[in-house]
């Protein structure tokens, strides 16, 4: 990849106390960018001092949404070494939200070689206390100023980083959702498989609705019958019933979760039976009222939340005693002691990440 331009900001900021971290609030001292034209290509990658942007109100990503991200980590595990989860992962998912986006190829080579490098430059950002981590942003918007419909002719690539505590106030304790039978995130055929601004926005006012009636977060129904998972909150949905771990199919309506396949490929690892099918709301609260029903959702933000209570048309159901079930602790300690390094990591999932910039 072309060299990557650095330019160190003269005013470093503080960093804030590994103790008082929320989500998402806190951003490092650089950012990495990159832009794109018709005819030139992905050009100019480089990484600047921490700074806003300015966009011309006509700026069509402001208008249509033509947004695509992900979200990543890196952990310092107690012997001081930082990791990246599952970066080429990421890079190569960023990548189909991009085709799904109509947003030209991104090389994830070139993705990866850029959060390495930011990373690196912002190296003393990496937070150690246990449960904290750098969360990182890689986005694209579309930068082409003008208000008909089509894809744009130009795109800002960035990346932003920041340290992050835990995702729900709840930590990792269980919290509860209601499913909707209202409201829908995505539809097959739409763009729930991508990782793109619009199916956050679509979330909003059913995930306001949830909350003011006491929960958490929604459970996604199918956007058809309403009768099928789809996803909770901004997560992948997975449950226990008697012997069988269940999630919904990569249908194309949900995305497909980098620790969804984490906690997959776990699973199987272990031996466990794993089916990828779809699973009724009727069929999980027959688990609920029978006690049989183990549910957690996946994510990169929260990792694992374990779901202690579910709302339905009304009712509410308590999940494994509203407690944090068996399955679910094991499924979050060890992802947990892969991301810091604590654990055996067999699928070489959490690359180190090398000094070659210093910072
Ligand atoms: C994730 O958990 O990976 C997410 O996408 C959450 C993010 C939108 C804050």
């Amino acid at each position: 990849m072309t060299q990557i331009a650095i330019t160190r900001t003269a005013t470093p900021k503080q960093t804030p106390a590994d103790e008082t971290l929320a989500f998402g609030k806190v951003f490092s001292d650089h950012m990495f960018l990159m832009n794109y034209e018709d005819g030139k290509g992905w050009h100019n990658p480089r990484i600047e001092p921490y700074a806003p942007f300015t966009l011309d109100p006509a700026t069509c990503v402001l208008h249509y949404g033509q947004a695509i991200f992900d979200g990543l980590k890196a952990f310092r595990g107690p012997d001081g070494q930082v990791r990246l989860f599952r970066v080429g992962d990421h890079a190569r998912r960023l990548n189909k939200s991009a085709h799904y986006l109509c947003i030209p190829e991104m090389d994830p080579a070139m993705v990866e070689e850029s959060i390495r490098a930011l990373v690196e430059v912002d190296r003393r950002w990496v937070p150690s206390l246990p449960g904290t981590s750098l969360y990182i942003r890689p986005t694209v918007i579309a930068t082409e100023t003008f208000l008909g419909v089509h894809p744009s002719h130009s795109y800002l690539y960035y990346v932003i980083v920041g340290p992050v505590g835990a995702y729900y106030k709840e930590g990792m304790n269980p919290v509860s959702i209601l499913a909707s039978d209202q409201y829908v995130r995505a539809v097959k055929g739409g763009l729930g498989a991508a990782k793109t601004a619009g199916n956050y926005a679509a979330s909003l006012y059913g995930a306001e609705e949830a909350q003011k009636a006491g929960y958490t977060q929604v459970l996604w129904l199918d956007g058809v019958e309403h009768k099928y998972l789809d996803e909770v909150g901004t997560m992948n949905i997975m449950l226990k019933i008697g012997d069988e771990v269940i999630t919904p199919p990569l249908n194309g309506a949900i995305l497909a979760g980098i620790t969804r396949d984490s906690v997959l490929t776990l699973l199987r690892d272990w031996g466990l039976r794993v089916s990828e099918r779809p699973i009724s709301i009727d069929d999980v609260l027959a688990a609920a009222k029978a006690g049989t029903l183990e549910m957690w959702g996946t994510g990169t933000a929260a990792v694992i939340s374990p779901v202690g209570e579910l709302g339905y048309k009304g009712e509410r159901y308590v999940i494994n005693g509203g407690k944090t079930g068996a399955l679910t602790q094991k499924l979050y300690d060890t992802i947990v002691g892969i991301q810091y390094g604590t654990a055996p990591d067999p699928h070489g999932w959490a690359r180190l990440l090398g000094n070659r910039l210093g910072g």
